[in-house]
C-alpha cells in the first residue's frame, strides 16, 4: 500500500523535535551536530532569537494578505536586497525552483520585447541542479530528474564542463537568449566554477547579447563568505536566483535582475500568491540584517578557514575514506572513496549529520553561525564517523 505521504524520498531513520544553532535533537533524546542545515537553508542555526522574534511578532499581527496589496515588509526586504546587490528590482517566491521558472521567463521576455523572439534557448552546465519543476529539470536535462517526465519543456542546450569551443559556437547561435549556472554547484557535487571562467561567461554574454542567469539557491545569502557567490569573481550577473537561506527556514526565493533584464515583466506578466507575504519577509529581513553585515561575513570566512584546515587533516588521515576537500566557504564537500552513503550513515552513528550530493560526495553546510566549538566537535564526528568505515572495510 502507498505510504500516506507520497514516497519520493529516501528518508534517514531520524526524527527531529527540536534545535539550537547547529544542533538538533532527536526525538529519542539523541543531540546531533548538523552541517547540513536543512539543505543549507538554516543560515543562521535553529531556533535563532531574532527569527523567532520576527515570525512570532508578525504571526501575531498579519499571516497573509496576496500581493493584490502592498506589503511593506516585502518592500522593505526588496530595498534590503537591492541596497546590497547588482539589482534593480526583486520578485518574491517561495522555493529555489519557483526562482528558476521566473528566472526563465524574465529572459525569454526580455529578448521578446527587444525584438528577437526566437531567442528562447538557455545555455546549461552538465552536473546542473536548478529544481525539480518542468523548467527546471528540463534546465539541468540529466537523465536521472527527466526520464518519464517529458515532453520536457525545450529551449535548453546542456553543455559539458570545460568545453570551451562548444561553448562559444553554442553562445554565438541566433536563437540562444541566455547562460544559465551555479557559481558553485550543490547537488552536483560541490564544484565551484573559477572566478576566471565565470568572468569568461560574463564577457560571453556581453559579446553576444546574452543574458547572465546566476543561480545562487544554494551557495548565495552568505554561504561562500560574500553575501553572493559571483562578487569572488568582480561580475554582475543580469539574473539571479535566490532561496533557501534568504529565509532562514522560512520557505522564500527570490529572483534579482537590473531594469534591463527585468524590462519586460511588466504588471501581469507574473505572479504567486504566497511569494513575499509578510511572514516570510518580515523573517528574510532579519536574515539580511545579519548576513549581510560586514563582520558577519568576516567571520564566515573566518571559519570556513579553520573548517577547511581542520577537514584537509580529516582527509589526511583517512586516505582510504576520502579521496579530497573541495568547494569554497562554508560550502564544502568531501569527496569519498568509499560510497559516500556510507560515510553519511557513519555520519548518524556518530550523531553528526552531512548531505549527500553526485560525485561520491558528502556536503557540509553548517549553519553560517556555527561556533569554533562546533568545529572542533564537527571534526571529532567525522574522524569518528571515519574510523568507523575504516573499521568496516576491515571486516570485510
Ligand atoms: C542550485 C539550486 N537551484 C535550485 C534549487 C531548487 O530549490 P528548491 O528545492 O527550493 O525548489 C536547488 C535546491 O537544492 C539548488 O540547490
Amino acid at each position: 500500500m502507498i505510504p500516506s505521504v507520497l514516497p519520493t524520498y529516501n528518508r534517514a531513520p531520524l526524527s527531529f523535535v527540536s534545535g539550537e544553532g547547529a544542533w538538533l535533537t532527536e526525538a529519542d533524546g539523541r543531540r546531533f551536530l548538523d552541517l547540513g542545515s536543512g539543505i543549507a537553508v538554516n543560515a543562521l542555526g535553529h531556533a535563532h532569537p531574532a527569527l523567532v522574534a520576527a515570525l512570532t511578532e508578525q504571526a501575531g499581527k498579519l499571516w497573509h494578505v496576496s500581493n493584490l496589496y502592498q506589503i511593506p515588509q516585502q518592500q522593505a526586504l526588496a530595498d534590503k536586497l537591492v541596497e546590497h546587490s547588482f539589482a534593480d528590482t526583486v520578485f518574491f517566491t517561495n522555493s529555489g525552483t519557483e526562482s528558476c521558472e521566473l528566472a526563465v521567463k524574465m529572459a525569454r521576455k526580455y529578448h521578446y520585447e527587444k525584438g528577437h523572439p526566437e531567442r528562447v534557448d538557455i545555455i546549461t552546465f552538465e552536473g546542473s541542479f536548478h529544481g525539480r519543476s518542468s523548467a527546471g529539470i528540463a534546465a539541468a536535462g540529466s537523465e536521472k530528474m527527466t526520464k518519464g517526465f517529458g515532453p520536457l519543456l525545450p529551449g535548453f542546450v546542456h553543455l559539458p564542463w570545460g568545453d570551451h569551443d562548444a561553448l562559444r559556437e553554442a553562445a554565438a547561435s541566433d536563437t540562444v537568449g541566455a547562460i544559465l549556472i551555479e557559481p558553485v554547484q550543490g547537488e552536483g557535487g560541490i564544484r565551484p566554477l573559477p572566478d576566471q571562467c565565470l568572468k569568461g561567461l560574463r564577457d560571453l554574454c556581453d559579446e553576444n547579447g546574452l543574458l547572465l542567469i546566476l543561480d545562487e539557491v544554494q551557495c548565495g545569502m552568505g554561504r561562500t563568505g560574500k553575501l553572493f557567490a559571483h562578487e569572488w569573481a568582480g561580475i554582475t550577473p543580469d539574473i539571479m536566483m535566490v532561496a533557501k537561506g534568504i529565509g532562514g527556514g522560512f520557505p522564500l526565493g527570490a529572483v534579482l535582475a537590473t531594469e534591463e533584464a527585468a524590462s519586460g515583466m511588466t504588471a501581469g506578466t507574473h505572479g504567486s500568491t504566497y511569494g513575499g507575504n509578510p511572514l516570510g519577509c518580515a523573517v528574510g529581513c532579519v536574515v539580511m540584517d545579519h548576513v549581510a553585515e560586514a563582520a558577519f561575513l568576516t567571520e564566515v570566512n573566518r571559519k570556513a578557514g579553520l573548517l577547511r584546515q581542520k577537514l584537509e587533516g580529516l582527509v589526511a588521515a583517512h586516505p582510504q575514506v576520502f579521496e579530497d576537500v573541495r568547494g569554497t566557504g562554508l560550502m564544502l564537500g568531501l569527496k569519498c572513496r568509499v560510497t559516500n552513503s556510507d560515510v553519511l550513515a557513519a555520519g548518524y552513528d556518530n550523531l553528526v549529520i552531512t548531505v549527500p550530493a553526485a560525485d561520491n560526495v558528502i556536503r557540509l553546510l553548517p549553519p553560517l553561525t556555527l561556533s569554533d566549538d562546533d568545529i572542533s566537535e564537527a571534526l571529532a564526528r567525522l574522524d569518528a564517523a571515519a574510523s568507523q568505515v575504516e573499521a568496516e572495510l576491515e571486516t570485510v
